[in-house]
């Protein structure tokens, strides 16, 4: 069986390694081969064994021991590439663990004839066909653990504190992170909200003699804001490399309210380091599940969690639902703001 981690890396990737390699040992015999770097590893023949000593203790681990790149499977005679790479190796199939892109090329992969299942991931949470992606949680608690720190120098100064935080498509980490902190505003690109709003939000802290604290997820804009702000270029897919709203907001905030301001972006500071126990727990489980779906033959499917079972769906239908904050979510937590 051949293993690959593609796309952005993730707290809890090694330990869906560790899961599908002791699992996949002890209940079927399998031998493992790591492939390097995602499908660049695929395609380069770049592949170290993964035997059972190789994967002992790396659950806590941040980061993916395989390594991750965006390498595109699907782009030129990649497909071609994979398939020979498969039969050199003599593999049964693979376990990708990766995001969108990587799930989009596992799925295209086995319409081809090639044995593929997935394993989400992605620190956003906005797989549809998932209740949590790992990663997810991790991601939340450092973030809280930053706006926490930010919080106390706010206060100190008496400034308004705006944090940053990832997710591309859906507003989750922000939602989370800011509730958890007890922000008095939280901005995701799901419900744009006008400066007006945000400033009053600002002010109405301030007057209550708090330090205002605003959350905003890469990828909001205020409302009259065509698009969100990603003024440094595109990734390797081709997509817009967000970040920076929050600094733009820190200038109009600051302008418009007179309250001396500071904006924090978290970045990748999200994506690293070890993941919580619950990312340990859920990445170690969809680890068991995908070699168990292996053998027993569910190819061009993914693991995935409902409620508290390990489930099966299919990448065609995984891929359809891109999971952003439902409105009454966003209601919800905006009681609490001002
Ligand atoms: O998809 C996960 C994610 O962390 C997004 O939240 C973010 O926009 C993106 O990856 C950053 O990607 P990169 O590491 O390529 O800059």
């Amino acid at each position: 069986m051949g293993i690959l981690t593609s796309g952005g890396d993730c707290p809890g990737v090694n330990a869906v390694i560790r899961g599908a390699v002791l699992g996949g040992d002890v209940a079927h015999g399998y031998e493992f081969l790591g492939f390097k770097d995602g499908w660049r590893g695929v395609l380069e023949q770049d592949v170290v064994p993964l035997p059972r000593t190789g994967v002992r203790g790396i659950s806590r681990l941040g980061g993916t021991i395989l390594g991750t790149s965006r390498t595109n499977p699907l782009v030129g005679k990649g497909i071609e590439g994979v398939r020979a790479s498969v039969r050199r190796n003599g593999l049964e199939g693979l376990i990708a663990i990766g995001g969108e892109g990587t799930l989009a090329a596992a799925r295209e992969l086995c319409g081809q004839g090639i044995n593929v299942v997935g394993v989400p991931k992605t620190i956003d949470n906005d797989l549809g066909a998932t209740d949590y992606t790992f990663g997810f949680d991790s991601a939340v608690q450092t973030a809280t653990e930053a706006i926490d720190r930010l919080r106390t120098t706010g206060e100190s100064h008496h400034r308004c504190m705006v944090a940053e935080v990832m997710g591309r498509n859906a507003g989750w980490i922000a939602l989370h992170s800011g509730m958890a902190s007890g922000a008095h505003a939280i901005l995701i690109p799901e419900h744009p909200v006008s400066l007006e709003q945000i400033c009053a939000w600002v002010v109405s802290a301030r007057d209550r003699g708090r330090a205002p604290l605003v959350v905003v997820a890469e990828a909001f804009a205020p409302e009259g804001y065509a698009a969100p702000y990603a003024p440094r270029g595109l990734d390797t897919f081709g997509r817009p490399r967000l970040g920076g709203i929050g600094l733009l907001l820190e200038g109009e905030l600051q302008i418009r309210t007179g309250i001396e301001t500071r904006a924090t972006v978290l970045g990748h500071i999200q994506r690293g380091g070890e993941p919580t126990a619950f990312d340990r727990v859920l990445a170690t489980r969809l680890g068991l599940a995908a070699v168990e779906s292996a053998a027993a033959g569910r190819w061009g499917t993914m693991v995935s969690l409902r409620g508290t079972d390990i489930v099966n769906v299919g990448l065609e239908q995984a891929l359809g639902e891109l999971k952003v904050v439902p409105e009454a979510r966003y209601q919800e937590a905006s009681v609490l703001f001002g």
